[in-house]
């Protein structure tokens, strides 16, 4: 490899199809860490070493070691779950992982504060529930997301199986997780045996993200993600093909313009038989043309801001062998959850509850994680986590509904009243996240408390209202495609984003920059204020910020960082 490609890609591809030396590295016993190369090939096998960061200055002061574990990442394509695979999440959270379970935006799981002894048991249990954590973080195609949809059965299977396919088939083919986690034999003969005909020895330029949208809800916010599929009904309701999409992505760096966040772009329509085959095009264009010299120019976004989309999909077409046909038009209403009781098609029941931040815990009085065991001892229709990190209780008969939802309201499960709570997503941040600049999960619940008093003033409450908040600008809770977006910037301080649509089709604008829990009360009170008294009928808030000038429309990435401010958008 020459001198113009980045440290990672030199890791990757010196690490004999992501072996690196994690299986020495797991055996040593003197330390809790890996060493930096191993903690990048870890990723491609779904975990980070972390460490607790509210415990580093008493450590630092003591002169021990940072209190190092593994955070585990659990690849769940469309976030179904049979009930005796969330037993088995249940059991590796309460034995190795602090009795908590973290639902993600990206409807899996995250296990936190597994040390290091501890890693192969975990794994090998998740295992033996048909479970694994390959590809679930690294640069690679991540986990595969799936429309969550209790009410379109048939839709839902034809989505989900879309999702397995594309899952399945971009999976990294290398034995290295097997062999390093669950001692399985090295095949004979090594490296050259093994090949990754999709992936070459360097994998991708950057993670890769897919998800599978089934209007009119946008709950996998197709928009935010590198490749999507969106499904196109036929006049019998069946899906009929699929609009596919590219480009869209969340992160960037504070102070680097050219960085940003990014709507995808819908390249064109293909039918059901040729999805899986675009999707590797997809990848494989991206795998050849993406940037590997600088990282935060690496995801598919800015590749096809340099290309530009029709050379793009001309490459695409060409590598998959399939002409696009048009897009066909569709229609979001919005990215939340239908919480509470829906019935599918099928006359099954689901129940869709509420979980703050995705954290189910198991503490007095809300004993998260033993309602859902005592759900799930009673029923056998498996587990949905939704993309906006809640969990629908799946195929409920009906003679049950009664008593999980006697249990999930005890357990303090099911959705509140506030329209801005149920619209409320925040990213992990501290203690665990090495990159959080800011509080995130434990801070956002409070803010809400103090948000729902101002919009209670101006009768808002029940009003839905999408708020997200992460502790970096990397984006992991979507927040740029908030309504009200806040991102952290130092302890204590976050910019505000405002005007991004309900339906997840546009980006925000910066709208208070550097600010505080008072003073972003203080700027969303006159905000809310005007949108009580002056909205159109039906129009979403995020509209409003715009019409009445609070902030300008964002059209695009490219001119995310443009016009910004609350004096500048009048
Ligand atoms: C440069 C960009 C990014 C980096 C370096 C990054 C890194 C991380 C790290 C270190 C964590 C673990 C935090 C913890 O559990 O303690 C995390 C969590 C997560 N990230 Fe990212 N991330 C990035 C962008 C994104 C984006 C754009 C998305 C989604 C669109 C995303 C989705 C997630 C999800 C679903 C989690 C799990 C926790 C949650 O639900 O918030 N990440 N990310
Ligand atoms: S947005 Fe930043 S702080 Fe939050 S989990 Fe992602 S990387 Fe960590």
């Amino acid at each position: 490899m020459t001198d113009d490609v980045s440290r990672n890609e030199r890791i990757k591809e010196a690490s004999d199809y992501l072996r690196g030396t994690l299986a020495e590295g797991l055996r040593e016993e003197t330390t809790g860490a890996i060493t930096e190369d191993d903690q990048q090939l870890v990723k491609f096998h779904g975990m980070y070493l972390q460490d607790d960061r509210d415990l580093r200055p008493e450590r630092t002061r003591k002169k021990m070691e940072k209190a190092f574990a593994f955070m585990l990442r659990v690849r769940i394509p469309g976030g179904v779950v049979t009930t005796a695979q969330w037993l088995a999440i249940d059991a590796v959270a309460r034995d190795y992982a602090g009795n908590t379970v973290r639902l993600t935006t990206r409807q899996t799981v995250q296990l936190h504060g597994i040390i290091k002894s501890n890693v192969k048991s975990t794994i090998r249990q998740i295992d033996a529930a048909l479970l694994d954590s390959i590809a679930a973080c690294g640069d690679v195609n991540r986990n595969v997301m799936c429309n969550a949809n209790p009410e379109q059965s048939r839709a839902h299977a034809t989505a989900y199986e879309l999702a397995r396919a594309i899952s399945e088939h971009l999976m990294p083919r290398t034995p290295a997780y097997r062999e390093i986690w669950l001692d399985g034999e090295r095949i004979a003969g090594g490296e050259q045996e093994v090949e990754e005909p999709i992936y070459g020895k360097t994998y991708l330029p950057r993670k890769f993200k897919t998800v599978v949208a089934v209007p009119p809800s946008n709950d996998v916010d197709v928009f935010a993600h590198d490749l999507g599929f969106i499904a196109i009904h036929d006049d019998r309701g069946e899906v009929a093909g699929w609009n596919v999409t590219v480009g869209g992505g969340m992160g960037m760096t504070h102070g680097e313009p050219d960085t940003y966040p990014r709507t995808a772009d819908v390249m064109g329509f293909c039918a059901t038989a040729d999805a899986v085959r675009v999707a590797e095009a997809v990848v494989t264009v991206q795998r050849d043309w993406g940037d590997r010299a600088n990282r935060k120019h690496a995801r598919l976004k800015y590749t096809i801001e340099d290309r530009g989309l029709d050379a793009f999909r001309a490459e695409v077409e060409k590598r998959a062998g399939v002409k696009l046909a048009d897009a066909r038009p569709f229609r979001f209403s919005s990215t939340g959850d239908r919480y509470g009781w829906s019935q599918g098609s099928d006359g099954r029941a689901h129940l869709t509850l509420f979980v703050q931040n995705g954290r189910l815990r198991d503490d007095a009085p809300a004993r998260q994680l033993s309602a859902l065991r005592a759900i799930a001892a009673m029923h056998d229709g498996g587990f949905r986590i939704t993309p906006n990190q809640n969990l629908m209780v799946a195929n409920v008969p009906t003679g049950k509904q009664a008593e999980i939802e006697r249990i999930a309201r005890e357990a303090q499960l099911l959705a509140p009243w506030s329209g801005l709570r149920r619209n409320a997503m925040a990213c992990v941040a501290l203690p665990t996240c090495g990159l959080a600049l800011a509080e995130s999960e434990r801070y956002l619940p409070d803010l809400v408390t103090g948000l729902e008093e101002e919009l209670a003033a101006h009768g808002l409450s029940a009003d839905d209202i999408v708020i997200r908040m992460t502790g970096c600008p990397n984006g992991c809770a979507r927040p740029y495609l908030a309504e009200v977006g806040l991102v952290g910037k130092a302890p204590g301080r976050y910019n505000l984003y405002l005007g991004a649509a309900y339906d997840g089709s546009r980006l925000s604008k910066l709208y208070a920059e550097d600010v505080g829990h008072e003073a972003i009360i203080a700027a969303l009170d006159p905000v809310f204020a005007a949108y009580a008294a002056d909205r159109q009928p039906g129009e979403r808030f995020g509209d409003f910020c715009i019409r009445a000038g609070f902030v300008a429309a964002t059209t695009n990435g490219a001119d995310f960082h443009a016009n910004v401010g609350a004096k500048r958008a009048a």
